[in-house]
């Protein structure tokens, strides 16, 4: 196992390789500057070190007290005229004075003697909490990020930290951190490590909840990402079984990235999701987040655009990092085919666009990390081919129009969400034309979730508004007053069908339409065979069914309002 002084090491190596090619100006961006001093020390434990911070003015590197107190500008100015020409300079927490020309200025000349004056050695640390990189200096900079340690230099911190204080540690905990902490520095663990230890006495499993907590803080810090708190939960997808199989076999690899990394197998890298509007691509993209237990990330391009020459690929590659330091999480696109409109010439999208899709293709090509991302778009004419061929995307699914019987699981979802699902509500009659030629209810084929999720809701005021109770005659009038998506854009309906024909996407809506209706000995029961937390439809036939003197036939998987009374047989069914 690598020690705590081998990590530093290969920092240090690193950024000594810089200094030794001369390299005449290196931006660190970090906020831990105790930790970049000793990495300053540690390239050169000889070297002469001047330093500057906003703050103080000059100060000895060694001590930090205060030697000067006068503007970067002047102490820049002195120092040009100086004549000592082996020096680091370490100038902090200046990055609000690179918008200023005559600091850019300055610091060109220096950088340039250095370059081009024999024997002019001069090494400018910009030591920085914000990346702030103006044009004038952008060729002559060298950013150096320093590594964030590995899952075996991970293991040697908390090692490391729980040796010295003598507290007990068991393997599959010291496990655990090590793929929590991924992503954070070697400070940020020592203080999750202290902050656990002081609250609880213990290094343990929830150890792992303060991780979590303090990416948060990454993200918050970062302002580039937005953290988003939502409920949705995997149970409110209605329907959509193709697309929640595959998912809750990735929910197996999320939540337990250890052993499938031990077991070589690859971290998955995300899905796509189109379809027709309204059909819950959102509502899965969030549900993800919440199956994997992990936090949502949205990545918002039009938030990364900057005014400067480069800065909106500085901004994305900032937001990749800040994914990637937070990880596991799901990094959310929605309608990315908005975030990179015109790419392929289609509308002339503009170089910065061009560049900012070609970093993220790449990063999505060769990306290892926990970083799952679930994009979705509705519209794939727009979407640029590349996300569509293999590599990018570890599958692309299509979210159809709800059938009958995903219909029924929204209408319950629905329901259900707000109190109001009983067996006094005949769902099937909801979801077809009713005998009589559709007079009583027109059905709710060709309508979308989203429409289906508003019957629900007006039906549930309305019954508010009257006498306080839902009934299936009120859900029916709510139908028929509806214009459904399918009526309103007929016409680009089938052109959407048309257009994902031609592709290859795995169908989202994989369950088969309810074949039968219920009959008439059908009673509703509670099922756990359904995987689900609702109900399950069974047909009761008294005898045969062990203890309970009840057997269950003919479960159809498929949820409905139930009535406890039948909860009890649960047991007997799962
Ligand atoms: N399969 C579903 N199960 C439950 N609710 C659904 C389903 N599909 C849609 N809804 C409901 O409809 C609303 C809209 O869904 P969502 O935002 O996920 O649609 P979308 O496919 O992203 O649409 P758009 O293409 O317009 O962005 C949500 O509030 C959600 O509750
Ligand atoms: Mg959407």
């Amino acid at each position: 196992m690598e020690s705590v002084a081998n990590i530093q090491n290969n920092a240090v190596k690193k950024l000594a390789g810089y200094v030794n090619a001369l390299r005449p100006i290196i931006y660190i961006n970090h906020f831990d500057f105790q930790a970049v001093d000793c990495l300053i020390r540690a390239i050169n434990d000889k070297a002469k070190i001047k330093e500057y911070n906003e703050a103080d003015g000059e100060v000895d590197f060694e001590t930090k007290a205060r030697k000067q107190k006068y503007d970067l500008n002047s102490f820049l100015l002195a120092f040009d005229d100086n004549e000592e020409k082996e020096i680091f300079l370490v100038l902090k927490d200046v990055h609000h004075k690179l918008r200023n020309p005559e600091i850019c200025a300055r610091l060109r000349s220096i950088a340039e003697k250095t370059i081009y004056k024999e024997g002019m050695n001069v090494t400018v640390f910009l030591v920085c909490s914000e990346l702030v990189l103006p044009p004038e200096l952008e060729k002559i900079v060298t950013i150096f990020d320093i590594p964030y340690p590995g899952d075996s230099q991970i293991k040697a911190i908390i090692n490391d930290y729980t040796e010295n204080f003598n507290i007990p540690i068991a393997d599959n905990t010291r496990e655990r951190l090590t793929v929590s902490f991924r992503g954070l520095s070697d400070f940020e663990i020592r203080q999750i490590l202290n902050l656990a230890y002081q609250e609880s006495g213990l290094i343990d499993h929830d150890s792992a909840k303060l991780v979590l907590e303090e990416k948060k803080q990454v993200i918050k810090k970062s302002d580039i990402l937005e953290l988003v708190q939502d409920d949705s939960d995997f149970d409110d997808i209605g329907g959509l079984e193709g697309l929640k199989d595959y998912l809750l076999k990735k929910e197996k690899v999320f939540k337990n990235i250890g052993e499938a990394n031990k077991f070589g197998l690859d971290l998955p890298k995300g899905i796509l999701i189109v379809g027709y509007p309204g059909c819950g691509k959102t509502l899965s993209a969030k549900a993800t987040a919440r199956l994997f237990d992990v936090p949502l990330l949205r990545l918002d391009i039009g938030k990364i655009m900057g005014m400067y020459v480069g800065e909106s690929e500085r901004n994305l590659v900032r937001a990749i990092k800040t994914a990637e330091a937070v990880a596991p999480c799901v990094l959310w696109i929605d309608e990315i085919e908005k975030a990179f409109a015109g790419i392929n010439g289609q509308s002339g999208a503009s170089d910065i666009i061009t560049r900012l899709f070609g970093t993220f293709l790449t990063w999505l090509q060769e990306k290892k990390g926990a970083v799952y991302v679930v994009a979705t778009s509705n519209n794939i004419e727009k979407l640029p081919p590349e996300f569509l061929r293999r590599g990018r995307f570890d599958e692309l699914f299509l979210v159809k129009l709800p059938n009958k019987t995903e219909r029924k699981k929204i209408f319950e979802n629905h329901l259900r969400k707000r109190g109001q699902l009983s067996g006094e509500i005949d769902i099937y009659s909801l979801l077809e034309k009713s005998p009589d030629g559709g007079k009583t209810c027109k059905g709710t084929e060709g309508f979308s979730g989203a429409d289906i999720e508003s019957v629900v809701k007006e039906a549930i005021e309305m019954a508010f508004f009257a006498n306080g109770t839902l009934s299936t005659d009120i859900l029916q009038e709510c139908i028929n007053n509806t214009i459904s998506l399918s009526d309103t854009m007929k016409d680009e309906i089938e052109e959407l069908k048309k257009r994902y024909e031609k592709h290859n996407f795995k169908d989202a809506n994989k369950e088969p339409e309810i074949t039968k209706k219920r009959k008439k000995n059908e009673a509703v029961l509670s099922s756990k065979s359904s995987g689900n937390k609702g109900y399950g439809v069974g047909t009761i036939s008294p005898g045969s069914g062990g203890d309970a003197g009840y057997g269950v036939e003919n479960i159809i998987g498929s949820l409905i309002g139930g009535h406890p009374i039948f909860k009890y047989l649960t047991n007997d069914i799962g």
